[in-house]
């Protein structure tokens, strides 16, 4: 763990909208008297019926029920969009960068306005209504963000699946939602590269059905279309009118669902309501990241995931940003293309995941210096611990030791950031999310639930609700209550270690259920098992993670094969491509290990501990293994563990 402090520089304490004394005194009020501090906050997004009811919530086991604003009414779209046309219509709302260089557009809050009118039009004509659950499965184009304003406009419940994840993956998330509507591409770009997106969505609607497709045109590329059911969406558009009221939305209504993995089963479809969230991540938005008038803020993360949806979409339009949404990837044309397009757009304020950081620290510094980069202003991270040494050089080499980094934790289930630093409030330690946001109140528990003081460290739950909070998993509110608010009753539980210093910094140090973080992803290990078990020659699987100097962690999966397969390098590589098939390839295994027999107890439990130490080369450290059914298990796996 690093030791070094980093002042808050002296510009930013006296420019500061919040200094360390501000933070102090209302960190104070905001968790004394929550309703008094968020209904001040809520103010801040325009209401079409006022609330009168601030925070109604219950973290009682027998009765989980989450409530902000509830008797208020407003939309998200009129938020993000028509409230500024008064003074920004001509102001640009998003820079679209596209994957290929000499592509950018630069959309205003005016074109956003008629962009997304005819969007939610178009859903309209196809029957959408309030309430429907709408797929949306699109690159990193503008569409996307229509796509997601356009339901909400309407009062429609997006669904976005990330681009990357396989036809079966695809039709997993449409079949849980019940959605009729899917939205798709043609084809995406990333890196140079095209992806067969509606073929995808061909792929998955021979599994699950849906009444209709719409597709956007990205590349042109000839797909097939299926009558009565495929749309063009440029056909479509030109069909209806170019306005359409927003619908009146209670602050409880639902606005999207968002799969995400966890230790057991299917991914969850974690719902997310409508006035809470818009509170919390635009405040988080402005405060965190210092969004000041004028800034352009960028945020890497791709729309699939929660941080588009929450800091690439929502949150910076609703304070008015100017947004910038990139379709392709750090490394293409050349590992300087950040750099680049943060020159080209003059950037104030750069958000990203530590594993790209790490990554284009691999490249050198050449490849940063010959850029100019003054036009950022602050640095952001998200997605996975960032390791100190990352942490330096973003901030020596990227940031040239003058811009702060926001290293901000969170998750799908909190809609917004929980624990980050205040730029003009907080003096940085390299690696540590530092304190909470307002309203958040973190705990470390221990194994049996006692609340920790002091420096410690343990499990990270968080005692009280905040308004940007999951309401519940989609039709399923019992495994909301199983998987958040059983292990510790009366808090919600993060599956987050977490380590607090004497200053009361939080220090994330991951996961300590059976999720791994590969690349800033979240999967869970039982989704990789099972879909290594469903290949035919796949007897048995188990998959841990282990630590990867890039990925954060890697994917280590132990496979034992049917009686008579044989093992072999082709296998292996089948093996691969099989799981790649059946959910992402975000989900490959880095290493897959034949065992003959996979380290059990007596009862028939596979014992992860020694797998995980294994994985990680540390068999000095496997702890008793005298439980074991065959400790001779053992031995053979640490014979035979592949190299690397
Ligand atoms: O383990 C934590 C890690 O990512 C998990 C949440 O993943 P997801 O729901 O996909 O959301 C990612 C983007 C918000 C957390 O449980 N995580 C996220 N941010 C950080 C982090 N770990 C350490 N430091 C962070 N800043």
């Amino acid at each position: 763990m690093s030791e070094k402090i980093y002042a808050v520089p002296e510009a930013w304490r006296n420019e500061a909208r919040v200094n360390a004394e501000k933070y102090d005194a209302l960190y104070r009020r905001s968790v004394a008297d929550p309703d008094g501090f968020w209904g001040e906050q809520a103010q801040r997004i325009e209401w079409i019926a006022p609330f009168t009811r601030v925070k109604e919530v219950s973290f009682d086991t027998h009765n989980v029920a989450i409530e902000w604003f509830g008797d208020g009414s407003t939309n998200i779209a009129m938020n993000c969009i028509d409230r500024h046309l008064p003074h920004r219509a001509d102001q640009v709302a998003i820079i679209w960068e596209g994957d290929d260089p000499s592509l950018s557009r630069h959309i205003t809050y005016r074109e956003l306005h008629e962009q997304v009118c005819r969007f939610a039009n178009v859903l309209k004509a196809h029957g959408v209504r309030k309430g429907d659950r709408v797929t949306i499965y699109l690159p990193m184009i503008p569409e996307a963000a229509y796509a997601m304003l356009a339901c909400a406009r309407i009062g429609a419940v997006h669904s976005v699946v990330f681009g990357g994840f396989s036809p079966d993956a695809l039709a997993g998330r449409i079949e849980d939602a019940q959605s009729d509507v899917v939205i798709t591409a043609d084809e995406g770009v990333r890196g140079g590269r095209k992806s067969p997106l509606k073929d995808n969505v061909d792929a998955a609607l021979e599994k699950v059905s849906a009444k209709t497709v719409i597709v956007v045109t990205r590349t042109g590329a000839k797909v097939d279309m299926k009558p009565g059911r495929d749309f063009r969406y440029e056909d479509e558009a030109k069909k209806v009118p170019e306005d359409c009221p927003y619908a009146e939305v209670g602050a409880e209504d639902p606005l999207f669902i968002l799969y995400t993995s966890g230790s057991t089963g299917k991914p969850k479809g974690v719902l997310h309501t409508t006035g809470g969230y818009l509170v919390h991540a635009a405040l988080t938005h402005e405060l965190v990241f210092d969004y000041r008038e004028g800034d352009v803020y960028w945020c890497t993360a791709d729309v699939g995931w929660v941080t588009g949806h929450s800091y690439i979409v929502y949150g910076p339009l609703a304070n008015g940003a100017t947004t910038l949404m990139f379709e392709g990837v750090p490394n293409y044309p050349t590992v300087s293309r950040f750099w680049e397009v943060i020159d080209k757009h003059k950037v104030d304020i750069f958000y990203t995941a530590p594993t790209a950081i790490r990554a284009l620290m691999g490249a050198g510094e050449e490849p940063v210096k010959k850029t100019s980069r003054k036009s950022i202003r602050l640095l952001g991270s998200v997605g996975e611990p960032i390791n100190p040494e990352a942490w330096e050089w973003y901030h020596r080499v990227v940031g040239e030791g003058r811009c702060p980094i926001v290293d901000t934790w969170w998750q799908t289930e909190t809609g917004g950031i929980l624990i980050a630093p205040l730029p003009g409030a907080t003096a940085l330690k390299p690696g540590s999310a530092t304190k909470p946001f307002f309203g958040v109140q973190p705990e470390i528990v221990d194994a049996n639930g006692n609340v920790l003081e002091g420096a410690c460290e343990g499990n990270l739950v968080i005692a009280d609700s905040w308004p940007g909070q999951a309401r519940t998993v989609f039709g399923d509110h019992e495994r909301f209550v199983q998987t958040y608010f059983t292990a510790y009753p009366g808090k919600y539980f993060t599956g987050d270690g977490c380590r607090r210093d004497s200053d009361g910094y939080y220090w994330i140090t991951g996961r300590v259920d059976d999720v791994i973080n590969v690349s800033g992803h979240r999967l869970g290990t039982a989704e990789i098992e099972s879909a290594l078990v469903a290949h035919e020659k796949v007897a048995e699987a188990a998959v841990v993670g282990f630590p990867h100097a890039i990925k954060g962690q890697g994917i280590y999966a132990y496979v034992t094969l049917m009686g008579g397969v044989e093992a072999s390098e082709r296998l292996r590589k089948e093996l691969v491509d099989f799981v790649r098939k059946e959910i992402s390839a975000i989900a490959s295994p880095d290493v897959i290990q034949f065992a003959p027999g996979l380290p059990k107890t007596r009862s028939g439990k596979i014992m992860r501990r020694i797998l995980r130490k294994i994985a990680e080369n540390e068999f000095g450290a496997l702890g008793d293994t005298s439980t074991l059914a065959d400790p001779s298990v053992v031995e053979d796996l640490i014979k035979n563990r592949p190299a690397g």
